[in-house]
């Protein structure tokens, strides 16, 4: 199937930090018409040569009335500590939206469904909250990481989503219930009341929830996080083992994922 992908010039309009953790808006209109929860861009993260290849990220959120969208990431290397030093004013080159996201189509309104996301995995949850709202979709959000050092848009859920609860989890007890994300979930008991979940953090996690899920026969959605060298499917870098038609096939996580249903993925082992 052909879809529409760009190649733009996005100006960072606004930046925050908070530790690690960054959160840029940017002006790139096309974009922001045709994104998707759960895709992604490309960004170029560097004028010099080296990091040579773009970095993936994905969408966080999307205003196409203001031609805005943002993108929230942690800085884990030499290529996202390049990106964290752009300022306002300063433009990226990023190719998107790329990628297929979670599926929306089958939720009705009234329908109550969970998004888990650890640290950095909350940005692609932060834009499908704020679709499943326009369509009435009740959510409750599970956001979770080691101290409240990594959970830096707390405020900026509760200001902008307007979800039915939100419940933080950190290792250190430092914010929300004690303990990982994955027991907190577990404690409350809440699954024969959900319609589906979403997920995107750490591979441990997931997994962990995936056997969770399954147990209790909800459906779910994972964003898995590969290395990726284009992200436009030429490379292979990003491959993954997904079930198609009962066997295990190698598929390239940026062209048929990142998302997939819990069931077809073959799980990393710690
Ligand atoms: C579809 C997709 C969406 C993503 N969305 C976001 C996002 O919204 N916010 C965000 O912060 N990050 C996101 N990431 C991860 C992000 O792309 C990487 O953190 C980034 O590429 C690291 O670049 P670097 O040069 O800073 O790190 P590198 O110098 O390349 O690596 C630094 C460290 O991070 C590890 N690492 C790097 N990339 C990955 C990876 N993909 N998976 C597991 N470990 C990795 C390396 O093993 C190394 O230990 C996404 C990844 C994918 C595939
Ligand atoms: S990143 Fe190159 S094929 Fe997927």
């Amino acid at each position: 199937m052909e879809r529409e992908v760009c190649l733009v010039q996005a100006k960072i309009l606004e930046k925050y930090k908070w530790g690690q953790y960054i959160l840029f808006y940017l002006f790139a209109p096309e974009i922001s018409k045709l994104a998707k929860p759960g895709q992604f861009v490309m960004i170029r993260v560097s004028e010099q040569f080296i990091p040579l290849l773009r970095r993936p990220f994905s969408l966080m959120s999307v205003d196409p009335s203001e031609g805005r969208i943002a993108i929230f990431f942690q800085i884990v290397g030499r290529g996202t500590s390049r990106l964290s030093q752009y300022s306002p004013g300063e433009s990226l080159s990023l190719i998107g939206p790329l990628g297929q996201g979670y599926s929306l189509s089958v939720l009705k309104p009234g329908d109550k469904v969970i998004l888990v996301g650890g640290g950095r995995g909350i940005a692609p949850l932060f834009f499908l909250a704020q679709q499943l709202k326009e369509k009435k979709i009740r959510v409750m959000i599970f956001y979770g990481g080691k101290s409240a050092q990594d959970l830096p848009l707390k405020s900026l859920i509760e200001e902008e989503l307007g979800v039915e609860e939100l419940v933080l989890a950190t290792e250190d007890g430092s914010l929300g219930e004690k303990g990982l994300v994955t027991e907190v979930l577990e404690r409350k008991e809440i699954w024969p009341r959900i319609e589906r979940v979403y997920v995107c953090g750490p591979e441990a996690m997931m997994r962990k929830i995936a056997r969770m899920i399954e147990v209790w026969g909800v459906p779910g959605e994972f964003s898995l996080e590969t290395y990726m060298g284009c992200g436009l499917g030429i490379c292979w870098s990003c491959v993954r083992r997904i079930k198609k038609a009962n066997s295990w096939s190698w598929v390239k996580i940026c062209e048929e994922g990142p998302v997939f249903p819990g069931e077809v993925i073959k799980w990393e082992e710690d």
